[in-house]
């Protein structure tokens, strides 16, 4: 193999990619673009057939960008000894919370008991999977070495957290890539490695600290998101427009990031991450604050919602129970399917708690997914007329607003939806 970093940075290394799904997928095309070879290995033999078909499951990949990786030989299997021809093994699978908010290993130590079985000399391992500092020490590295091999000399291991972010722009690509090994050696091969993958890598001195920066990043999210949700309710008892309020502290040109109220945190980051730091902090007898208190607002903000949305009903000498109320979107953030840990679902199960008929509109999740939730779906141009209030929980771009407003009597705005667009009308009523 000669040199380790030589070799990553410049000869044709096949790459194996651990889990398919919304982060190993556009891995396993970008490394494809980037000229190499690629086995993507998932357990789901369906997804699999599907893949192989070229119909993509994520938004963010279109179906042309995986038939073109395909034909350029991304090769994508649920055979484990496939993985045997990789130089490189990334690790994509899952990581929840436990049911008592604890990390749930499991997948990442089935990922890692694969690598077991196909472990061969000269070969880098990075798991790109969220979890708590110490992961990488704890769970890969015993692994590797119980397979017969030795740290530095012929296998490596890292940590690289994903930072893909779904629905938006960005390719993986342009996401400058936070790299820490096991040891500087490590370091200096994963880094070597991915730079032939992405066009900037930032190499920290741990795998420990690569773990943690992500953590980081989202529970800076979780506790800023907390803090305008907080703010919002505030501004509400003292009569201000909060919306008004961000705007207008966002015109400073440093030291003040915007962000916004809504009906709580979703999806599978920021709802979860802070807890893998959390778990970790009490097994070190360290109490985490900040993330506690971020995760009481954030948690309570769905109830919130629901109880703003019931005074004005009320005001308006409405009562929920019984009426027909409209949720528009879903999903747990605009113009993606996705609706795991969703708050705009919890808003509306709060609604339905008080008696209320609930609908929805949602035409980037679908009808089916909606009906799934137990939820009657909408679609756009159906007669609104029965609707007592709709409310906006996600504001997907695909929805024409002013006429949402022109058809139902009242709308409650949980995203300052009709302020970003330059739209207004007397009958709706911002968080
Ligand atoms: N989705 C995001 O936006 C995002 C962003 C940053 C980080 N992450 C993190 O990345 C990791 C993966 O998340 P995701 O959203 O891609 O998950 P996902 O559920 O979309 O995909 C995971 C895939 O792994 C497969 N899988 C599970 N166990 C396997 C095994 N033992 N062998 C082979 N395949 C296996 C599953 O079948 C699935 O297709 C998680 O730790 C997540 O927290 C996700």
């Amino acid at each position: 193999m000669g040199e380790p970093t030589e070799f990553y940075a410049t000869e044709t290394w096949t790459a194996g990619i651990i889990g398919l799904g919304y982060v190993g997928l556009p891995l396993a095309i970008t490394a494809t673009n980037a000229g190499l070879p690629v086995i993507g290995l998932d357990i789901d033999a369906t997804y699999v057939d599907r893949l192989r078909a070229g119909s993509s499951p994520i938004e963010d990949v279109p179906d042309e960008q995986l038939a073109a990786a395909l034909a350029a030989g991304l090769e994508v299997t649920t055979d484990t000894d496939r993985l045997g021809d990789a130089d490189a093994i990334f690790i994509c699978v899952p990581s929840p919370l436990g049911r008592n908010r604890e990390p749930d290993l499991s997948y990442i130590k089935a990922a890692a008991e694969t690598i077991r079985r196909v472990a061969h000399p000269n070969l880098l391992v990075s798991l790109e999977s969220t979890t708590y500092p110490g992961t990488t020490e704890d769970v890969i590295v015993p692994v590797v070495l119980d397979a017969g091999l030795t740290l530095d000399q012929n296998v490596w291991v890292a940590f690289s957290p994903e930072r893909v972010s779904p629905g938006d722009e960005l390719k993986i690509a342009d996401i400058p890539k936070v790299v820490g090994g096991v040891t500087p050696a490590s370091t200096a091969v994963a880094t070597a490695a991915y730079e032939r993958l992405v066009a900037s890598v930032h190499p920290v001195s741990s795998a420990a600290a690569a773990e943690m920066a992500k953590l980081l990043e989202n529970t800076y999210r979780a506790v800023n998101i907390g803090l305008a949700n907080e703010m919002s309710q505030l501004a509400e008892a003292l009569g201000i427009d909060i919306w008004e309020v961000i705007d207008a502290a966002a015109t400073k040109p440093f030291g003040f990031q915007a962000f916004y109220p809504g009906p709580g945190v979703g999806g599978h980051c920021i709802p979860l991450d802070p807890q893998f730091l959390a778990w970790r902090a009490r097994e070190a007898n360290f109490a985490t604050r900040f993330i506690d208190l971020a995760e009481q607002v954030n948690v309570a903000q769905p109830g919130y919602t629901a109880d703003r949305i019931s005074a004005l009903m009320n005001e308006q000498r409405l009562p929920v129970n019984g009426s027909e109320i409209l949720g528009v979107g879903i999903a747990y953030k605009p113009n993606i399917a996705d609706d795991r840990e969703s708050a705009s679902i919890e808003v509306l199960r709060e609604l339905e708690a008080k008696g209320a008929v609930v609908s929805v509109l949602d035409p980037v999740v679908g009808r089916k997914r909606i009906e799934e939730h137990g939820f009657v779906a909408v679609d756009p141009g159906d007669d609104l007329s029965r609707f007592a209030l709709a409310a906006v929980l996600t504001d997907h771009d695909d929805i024409d607003y002013a006429a949402l407003a022109a058809a139902v009597p009242m709308v409650f705005d949980a995203r300052g939806t009709y302020r970003a667009r330059g739209l207004s009308a007397p009958n709706v009523h911002a968080l």
